[in-house]
């Protein structure tokens, strides 16, 4: 590498740079390993990426400041983040982070004097299921309460480096409550890639339009639709015969494994558990579409999957269903890398992931192009949810018309629904889709729920008056988030709690969405703290307006549906908590036109508003 001019940080930095080489779109992947050695990204260490990857210094630092698991001001050495989401509030988190401040003299959001440990908060973690949940340098903490929080202290305080900790403290289960026919079978490896190459890539797609598969990752896209567009992308032939799937760049496959939205956590289940499923829908999609390269996204919270992951990417590779003429057929090349994300919800965006992808700062993309002609580096690009891979793989095995023949007309299959809040058997549960919500609390234990919040924050707030809709795409569609609550708790605490969420998400690209989120975070802080008037009632009605129409990407036009879904079916949550319930306008504009009446001698209709 070319010196740098701080040797003593080149040093460390080298064994990075040659595990990365000099690609800029490993960024991302070069930062986060010098946040794990450095437990933050020195000054220098920035200056000294740019010239390696020959960038300017400001880019290298614009990425670093955009994602939330890297810093730029030094953190603890032990860096504790609790999950944020309202189902970890609902479990205690506030109290129990306040606890575990106090016992190590730490602020939260501060690093403690000695550089030992800081301690914040982190958007869902995805283990809502298990919960009040956090992360310790990546590792995941769960079912936390102040036993276990006076054990990690302790740990810390004796500084026990986390690799040496107890195990069970990093135990999460998969709490898998239902099976259908996406999780009731392990998959044999390579039976769906059999199949495939029996049937041949035009009519495995065929087999897919039978199925009518959605994508699972919330927009419902038919899948078959998505790869045939790719499929018929142009690529620019390279001539190259030599297998070599890192050089002959074809298309691309992605699997987005973010599943940054509050309350989801099957993706985490499918692949601590049935990776094999996904990376066979990975390959299978890989040949329909004629995909050289697959991706797997990991979101940064699920870190701790990553070598797991990676042996089972290895195992694949030497049973020859990964890497060159896969099952012995010449010219089906394929392999899959995994690319970790560093906190940033707007990365599950599918063109802000390929962004991410690329080594840059996660901001979406104009569209069109849209990613299947103009994805990564400006190749056609596929990205799919994880169970939408998984129920490819299942299709391929079995056919389209198996799948076809369950759920609902327009919502073929199944779906995996990850269930927490007040039940008393939180965890996944598989449904054909067409259920309904009432079936599904009657199943998990909900009872005396009256309300439950499908598909996340950015989703659908279900009163008990509409427990009789159904899990589909035609009524109650889902990226697989189903938070439940009981009739004591009030609903203003979750859209208070999802509004902190859209605020500190929004990557700011746009001004609707980078100042209108702020702005309804401080109107529900202030009707949370009992300053609230109608007024403010109004005016988060003209905000979400603004959110729906005018943002650039999903995350803003939606980031106002809990607060107007709330508004809507629980109004009283709200008015309890307002200090005026008539509205007070903050200024009178019809008195303010008096001196002009007088001024002009007219006192007529018009004159007045
Ligand atoms: C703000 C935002 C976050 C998203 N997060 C995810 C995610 O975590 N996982 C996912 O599969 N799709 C996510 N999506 C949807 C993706 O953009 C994309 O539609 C999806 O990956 C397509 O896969 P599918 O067709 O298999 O559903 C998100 C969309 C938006 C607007
Ligand atoms: S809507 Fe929000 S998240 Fe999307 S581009 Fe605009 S600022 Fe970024």
């Amino acid at each position: 590498m070319e010196p740098c001019e701080f040797p003593h940080i080149a040093s460390q930095l080298a064994p990075i740079f040659a595990r990365h080489g000099r690609d800029a779109t490993r960024l991302l992947q070069v930062l986060r390993e010098v946040q794990d050695a450095f437990h933050f990204i020195p000054p220098e260490a920035v200056s000294c990426i740019a010239i390696y990857l020959d960038m300017p210094r400001a880019s290298v630092e614009g990425v670093a400041g955009f994602y939330s698991f890297l810093s730029l001001k030094p953190d603890g050495e032990y860096r504790v983040l609790f999950s944020d989401n309202i189902t970890d509030h609902m479990l205690g988190k506030p109290e129990l982070m306040q606890y575990f401040c106090n016992k190590l003299w730490v602020e939260p959001g501060k690093v403690s004097e000695d550089n030992l440990v800081s301690v914040d908060s982190a958007s869902c973690t995805g283990m809502c299921d298990q919960g009040p949940a956090a992360l310790v340098n990546g590792w995941p903490l769960t079912n936390l309460d102040n036993n276990r929080l006076d054990l990690i202290a302790e740990l810390i305080r004796l500084r026990k480096p986390v690799a040496d900790w107890p195990p069970m403290l990093f135990e999460v289960a998969d709490n898998i409550r239902r099976k259908d026919v996406l999780l009731g079978e392990p998959l044999e490896p390579g039976a769906a890639i059999r199949a495939t190459l029996a049937r041949g890539a035009r009519q495995t797609l065929a087999e897919v339009e039978i199925a009518n598969l959605r994508g699972r990752g919330g927009a419902g896209f038919k899948t078959a639709a998505k790869w045939s567009f790719c499929h018929a992308a142009l690529v620019e032939a390279d001539g190259s015969e030599i297998c070599d799937v890192g050089a002959t760049l074809k298309r691309i496959m992605v699997c987005n494994a973010d599943e940054g939205e509050p309350g989801t956590f099957k993706d985490r289940v499918l692949l601590a558990s049935y990776a094999d499923l996904v990376f066979e829908g990975m390959t299978v999609g890989a040949r329909v579409v004629g995909a050289s390269k697959g991706f797997l996204y990991l979101r940064g919270e699920y870190r701790y999957l990553l070598d797991k992951l990676e042996a089972v990417l290895a195992r694949r590779r030497a049973q020859g269903l990964l890497g060159c003429d896969i099952l012995g057929e010449k010219g089906f090349d394929f392999d899959i890398e995994i690319h970790l994300g560093a906190g940033a919800y707007i990365c599950g965006e599918e063109s802000a992931l390929i962004e991410s992808l690329e080594g840059k700062r996660g901001r979406p993309r104009n569209r069109p192009p849209f990613p299947v002609t103009h994805g990564y580096l400006g190749l056609p690009t596929v990205v799919d949810n994880v169970e939408t891979f998984a129920c490819a793989a299942r299709i391929a095995e079995r056919g389209g018309a198996w799948f076809a023949a369950m759920g609902t007309p327009q919502s073929t299959g199944s779906k995996l629904l990850s269930i927490s809040g007040d039940v008393s058997r939180p965890g996944i549960y598989e449904y054909p889709f067409g259920v309904t919500v009432e079936q599904i609390l009657r199943d998990c234990g909900g009872v005396d729920a009256h309300a439950v919040q499908v598909s996340g924050p950015s989703g659908t707030l279900v009163s008990w008056q509409e427990f009789g809709r159904r899990i589909a795409f035609e009524d109650l569609p889902t990226a697989g988030a189903f938070m439940v609550f009981h009739r004591k708790r009030e609903m203003f605490a979750a859209a208070h709690n999802f509004t902190h969420f859209f605020a500190h998400e929004s990557c700011g690209f746009c001004t609707p969405c980078r100042v209108g989120t702020q702005l309804q975070k401080k109107i529900m802080d202030k009707i949370a703290g009992g300053h609230g008037t109608a007024s403010d009632l109004e005016e988060m009605k003209n905000l979400g307006h603004i959110l729906k129409t005018m943002s650039h990407c999903g995350l803003g036009s939606s980031a106002a549906n809990p607060v107007l879904d709330t508004l809507k079916k629980f109004p009283g949550t709200f008015e309890r908590k307002l200090k005026a319930l008539v509205f007070e306008p903050a200024f009178d504009l019809d008195g303010a036109l008096e001196t002009a009446r007088k001024i002009t001698g007219r006192d007529d209709e018009w004159a007045h508003l």
